[in-house]
């Protein structure tokens, strides 16, 4: 009989919670998006945040359970995100697994939500994918890691400012495009030209595994206003956002190639995994996998559904379940990412 465990996710403004068993079967995975609820305000309130996953947790736990056929009784672990992200949303999920954990007489088991955004490749691969570069692209971190195995990831480098996804959002904002601008920003870009602006590529001539996106945010304000002049007012000309959308997602894209690249030629390594929200948009994929299949690279990208936030990813406690890396009752959160 296989160990399951439950994990959940509440590091920002998702709250979700998965049943994977100890032979990386995913038997459910709920995920309660607050989008609707931050919409309004163009980007997640924190304190909305933390009250939206109080109300959300247990009836999330519940409906987890109960697609996978289960009684709490039956876990054998519960495992919870508990760095980095937003400290009231971690409090959240890091309360509920405690308190489950105590409950239920079992181990609890932490991991790190970047980690577990890399793992969600292995998982979507059905295979080994480790040893690999790993490139963490959301709307809180971009960050790039080697990853030797699934227990021991080393931080390379990553945003000196605003995160890829959070780029994207406010400059989404700017065209007045709807929030998430992810996927708003990606539609519109279908419809423009990526060379009709250019847009700064900071640090892709340096050998630092950095990357700064507020430079290049600045410069699509300066397109759409001069210095000192106020933004116009929505709605944009359609053929002013398409083009700005897609010379900004050209740089964005060049920038998290050329840094990959980068960091597996000094790392010497030949596969790569790109994960989080920004994994999700297909013509930024679809650039790194023409950059791959040139360098001789092997290039693994989770579904959409498992780049953006959600419990799934968890499923590398098991890793640390395996291993025997349990937690004490006064394991805490760390909402920023260690170096
Ligand atoms: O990983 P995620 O769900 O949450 C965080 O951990 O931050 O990432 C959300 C971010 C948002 O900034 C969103 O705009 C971005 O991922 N995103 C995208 C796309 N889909 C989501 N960015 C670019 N293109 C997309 N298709
Ligand atoms: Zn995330």
């Amino acid at each position: 009989m296989p160990a399951l465990i439950l994990t959940l996710e509440t590091t920002c403004d998702e709250t979700a919670a998965a049943v994977v068993d100890d032979e990386l079967r995913i038997l459910s995975s709920v995920v309660a998006s607050q989008e609707k609820l931050h919409a309004q305000y163009g980007g997640v309130v924190p304190e909305l945040a933390s009250r939206a996953h109080v109300e959300r947790i247990y009836p999330v736990v519940q409906e987890t359970l109960e697609r996978a056929g289960l009684r709490a009784s039956q876990l054998a672990a519960i495992a919870v995100a508990n760095r980095p992200g937003l400290a009231g949303s971690l409090l959240v999920g890091v309360a509920a697994a405690k308190a489950l954990a105590v409950a239920l007489r079992i181990p609890l088991i932490a991991i790190n939500h970047l980690q577990g955004h890399i793992y969600a490749g292995r998982i979507a691969a059905g295979r080994e994918i480790f040893p690999c570069v790993g490139l963490v692209a959301s709307g809180g971190h971009t960050s790039l890691y080697r990853c030797r195995s699934p227990l021991d990831f080393t931080l390379l480098g990553g945003t000196i400012d605003d995160a890829a996804g959070e780029s994207f959002d406010k400059v989404a904002a700017m065209l007045g495009l709807p929030y998430p601008g992810g996927p708003a920003l990606e539609l519109a870009a279908h419809g423009g030209s990526a060379t009709a602006y250019k847009f700064p590529r900071s640090f892709l001539k340096e050998e630092r595994l950095d990357f700064s996106f507020s430079g290049l945010k600045t410069a699509v304000r300066y397109a759409l206003a001069p210095q000192g002049s106020q933004l116009p007012k929505p709605p944009l000309p359609e053929q002013l956002v398409n083009d700005i959308a897609a010379s900004f997602q050209a740089a964005v894209a060049d920038c998290l190639i050329g840094k990959a690249l980068q960091a597996l030629r000094r790392e010497r390594l030949k596969r790569l995994c790109f994960a989080g929200g920004v994994a999700a948009n297909k013509t930024i994929g679809a650039q790194l996998n023409t950059a791959c299949e040139q360098h001789g690279i092997e290039l693994v990208v989770p579904p959409p559904a498992l780049c953006t936030d959600n419990a799934v990813m968890g499923a590398l406690a098991v890793e640390r379940y395996r291993a025997g890396l349990f937690e004490s009752l006064d394991c805490d959160i760390v909402p920023g990412l260690e170096r």
